[in-house]
C-alpha cells in the first residue's frame, strides 16, 4: 500500500524523506513523490512514476531543499500510476497534502469543489483532500483548523501529512483507519506510515490512535483526538535497529527472509515454552480466563496468513478437538455469519494493518463473539490493538513482499494456541510434550531443509520456461501445497494452483502432460500411501513429478521424477518444515525470470485498502 512520510527539523530534511520513502518502498511501488517548503517560502515538489531513486534523481536534478517537507510512494487505487497522479497533490501553490488509504466520498466532494472553482490535475481521490483544507483556509482557519474541519468532511480511511506555505515550520498529521506514527528527535520530529521508514534518525514514537490529530514543529508537538481535546501520548522505544532492515550480503529480502526463519522461530518460541509445556501468560495476563470459556474458533485472515489459518484449522481439530472454522476476511466481513457461543475469533496477519482483517475483527466483536486473539508480526499495529488477546509472532520486520518468515512464525504461533486449548478439550500431556519437543527442534530442522537450495535451484530451471504448474499436499500440508502455489504464482508470475491431492481425479488430471510440472510435498503420516497413489495417477499420465519427502519415504514417480529428501520430521510440525522448499523454489524461478522478487508487479505488502 502508500506510504507516507514527513519531517520539520532544523536542516535539509529531503535526505530523511528519500531515505525513509525508500524503507516504505514494499509497501507499494508505481510512483513516488515529495515536497518541501524550500528556503524561499515556495511549495517545491518532485514527482515521478516508478522506484523511489527515480524520484530521488529528480530531487537532485532539480535541487530540492527545505527543512520542511512530506513525501509518498504510491500504490494505485484510483487513477494510473502517472506523474500527475503521484502524491503530494497540491491546491493553489498554498497547500501540499500526501495521503495513504481511500476516500470514499471523493466523487460528492469533486462535483462540489468543482462547482467552487477547484481545478483537478488528478484523477485521485486524494485531490480532494487538499481542495477541502485550502477552502477552509481560505475562510480565515490556519492550517490545524482547516484540517480539523476537513477530515470531519471526509468519509473513508486516511493518513494525511500537510504542510503550507502560510505556516512554514508546521507539519499536520492526522489519522483514521490508515496506520501512522510519530517519531520524535532533539527539535525534530518525524511522521511516518511505520517505525521502519524512520528507524536511521530515531528510536522514540508515538502511535498517533484511531482520530488523531497532532500539530508539529520544530520546538514540539500537539496531539489532539477525535473531539479535538488534547492528548498526551505514550512514547516507546522502539528495539528495531536499522541492519533489520539492511540487505546484508543476500541479494533480495526474500532469500535473505527466508534464511533468517531458524532465528525468527526461536524468537517466537522464546519464553513462551518450558519443560514440555506452553506458558500460557505468553497471551496476557487475561488468557485463561478467556481460553476457558473458548468452545469454537474462528480463524480470519488474507493471503499467505490465510493460509496459516487454514493449516491452524486442521491442528485444532485434530489436536485440540476444538471445532474450528476458517475464511478470507474479505469475505467474512460482508457474509452475516452465525455466531456461536463462546466462539474466539483469531486474527492473523503478518501487517495487523491489512484492512479486511481489521474490517472482519471489528465486524466479528459487532456480531458479538465471545473474545478476539489477534497472531501478528507487528506491534502496536490496528489489530493488535483492536483485539482482547494478542501473540506477536517476532519474525523481525519482513520487507519482501512474497511472505516467508512471517508465515512459518505464525504457524508456530498458530500451534502454540492448539496447545493451550487442546489440553482444555481431552488433549494429553504427552501430545502436548511430544509436539513441545518437535518445536524445539523445528529451527535445525528448517537449517537441514535451507540445505537443499542448491538442488532445488537447479531444479527450478524446469520450472522457468513453463506456464503452469499444480502444486498437491494433503491434511495440514494442503494449505502448504497452496502456499507454494501462491508464492510461485506472485513472484514468478507462473500461473500455479495447489489442489488437494485427492480431487486430483475431478478435474485437474485432465491438464496433465509433460508441459506442467507437478509439485507435491509428502511426509511421513497416515495419508501417505493415499498421496503416493494420487503422484502415480500424474506420472502413469505422462505429468512430470518433483516431490518433497520424508527422509524414511520412499516415492516412485517415474523415470523423470525428482525426489527431494527433507529430513525426518513428526507430522504434527511437518508443514511448517515443507513450507522452506517450496519457498526457495519460487525463488530460484523468479531469479531466472528475472522478476523483481522483493516487489513484484501489482502487489503491496500490507493492504491497508479494501
Ligand atoms: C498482501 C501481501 C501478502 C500477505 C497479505 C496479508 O497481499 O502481499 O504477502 O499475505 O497481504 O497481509 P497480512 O499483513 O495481513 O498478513
Amino acid at each position: 500500500m502508500c506510504g507516507i512520510v514527513g519531517a520539520v527539523a532544523n536542516r535539509d530534511v529531503v535526505p530523511i524523506l528519500i531515505d525513509g520513502l525508500k524503507r516504505l518502498e514494499y509497501r507499494g511501488y508505481d510512483s513516488a513523490g515529495t515536497a518541501v517548503i524550500n528556503g524561499a517560502g515556495v511549495i517545491h515538489r518532485a514527482r515521478k512514476p516508478g522506484k523511489v531513486k527515480e524520484l530521488e534523481a529528480e530531487a537532485e536534478k532539480i535541487k530540492l531543499h527545505g527543512n520542511i517537507g512530506i513525501a509518498h510512494t504510491r500504490w494505485a487505487t484510483h487513477g494510473k500510476p502517472t506523474q500527475s497522479n503521484a502524491h503530494p497533490h497540491i491546491c493553489r501553490d498554498k497547500v501540499a497534502v500526501v495521503h495513504n488509504g481511500i476516500i470514499e466520498n471523493h466523487e460528492e466532494l469533486r462535483e462540489q469543489q468543482k462547482k467552487q472553482g477547484y481545478e483537478f490535475t488528478s484523477e485521485t481521490d486524494t485531490e480532494v483532500i487538499v481542495h477541502q483544507i485550502f477552502h477552509h483556509m481560505d475562510q480565515g482557519e490556519d492550517i490545524l483548523e482547516a484540517v480539523k474541519s476537513a477530515v470531519k468532511e471526509l468519509e473513508g480511511a486516511y493518513a494525511l501529512g500537510v504542510i503550507s506555505i502560510d505556516d512554514r515550520d508546521r507539519l499536520i498529521t492526522a489519522r483514521r483507519g490508515s496506520p501512522l506514527v510519530l517519531g520524535i528527535a532533539d527539535h525534530e520530529y518525524f511522521i511516518a506510515s511505520d517505525v521502519a521508514a524512520l528507524i536511521p534518525v530515531t528510536k522514540k514514537f508515538i502511535f498517533l490512535e484511531e482520530g488523531d490529530i497532532a500539530d508539529i514543529k520544530t520546538d514540539g508537538f500537539t496531539i489532539y483526538d477525535m473531539d479535538g481535546n488534547r492528548v498526551e501520548r505514550k512514547i516507546h522505544e522502539s528495539k528495531l535497529n536499522a541492519d533489520a532492515v539492511e540487505l546484508g550480503k543476500y541479494s533480495h529480502y526474500m532469500l535473505k527472509e527466508i534464511y533468517e526463519q531458524p532465528l525468527a522461530i526461536t524468537e517466537t518460541l522464546e519464553g513462551r515454552i518450558s519443560n514440555g509445556k506452553v506458558l500460557e501468560a505468553a497471551f496476557g495476563p487475561e488468557a485463561a480466563g478467556i481460553f476457558d470459556k473458548v468452545q469454537g474458533v474462528h480463524i480470519i485472515a488474507c493471503g499467505t496468513s490465510y493460509h496459516a489459518g487454514m493449516v491452524g484449522r486442521y491442528w485444532l481439530e485434530s489436536i485440540a478437538n476444538i471445532p474450528c472454522s476458517v475464511e478470507v476476511a474479505s469475505e467474512f466481513r460482508y457474509r452475516k455469519p452465525v455466531v456461536r457461543k463462546n466462539q474466539l475469533i483469531v486474527t492473523l496477519s503478518q501487517s495487523g494493518e491489512t484492512a479486511d482483517t481489521i474490517a472482519g475483527l471489528l465486524e466479528a466483536k459487532r456480531l458479538g463473539f465471545g473474545s478476539s486473539l489477534a497472531i501478528c508480526n507487528v506491534p502496536e499495529s490496528s489489530l493488535v490493538r483492536e483485539s482482547d488477546l494478542v501473540l506477536m509472532t517476532r519474525a523481525g520486520p519482513e520487507i519482501g513482499v512474497a511472505s516467508t518468515k512471517a508465515f512459518t512464525t505464525q504457524l508456530v504461533a498458530m500451534m502454540l494456541l492448539v496447545l493451550v486449548l487442546g489440553r482444555r478439550h481431552g488433549m494429553t500431556d504427552e501430545t502436548e510434550r511430544n509436539i513441545v519437543t518437535e518445536l524445539e527442534q523445528l529451527p535445525r530442522k528448517i537449517e537441514n531443509a535451507l540445505l537443499l537450495d542448491d538442488v532445488i535451484k537447479q531444479l527450478s530451471v524446469y520450472f522457468a520456461d513453463k506456464h503452469n504448474a499444480l502444486f498437491l499436499g494433503r491434511g495440514a500440508n494442503y494449505p502448504i501445497a497452496m502456499e507454494g502455489a501462491l508464492k510461485l504464482k506472485e513472484i514468478s508470475y507462473i500461473h500455479a494452483e495447489a489442489y488437494a491431492a485427492g480431487e486430483l481425479k475431478h478435474g485437474p488430471l485432465a491438464l496433465i502432460d509433460a508441459t506442467i510440472p507437478v509439485v507435491a510435498v509428502a511426509p511421513n503420516n497416515e495419508l501417505l500411501e493415499k498421496l503416493k497413489s494420487n503422484l502415480q495417477e500424474v506420472s502413469a499420465r505422462g505429468g512430470r513429478l518433483f516431490v518433497f519427502a520424508d527422509t524414511s519415504v520412499d516415492v516412485k514417480g517415474g523415470e523423470d521424477a525428482h525426489i527431494l529428501h527433507v529430513d525426518s520430521i513428526h507430522d504434527s510440525v511437518a508443514p511448517i518444515v515443507f513450507s522452506i522448499p517450496l519457498q526457495l523454489l519460487a525463488y530460484h524461478v523468479a531469479l531466472i525470470k528475472g522478476t523483481d522478487i522483493d516487489k513484484p508487479r501489482n502487489l503491496a505488502k500490507s493492504v491497508t485498502v479494501e
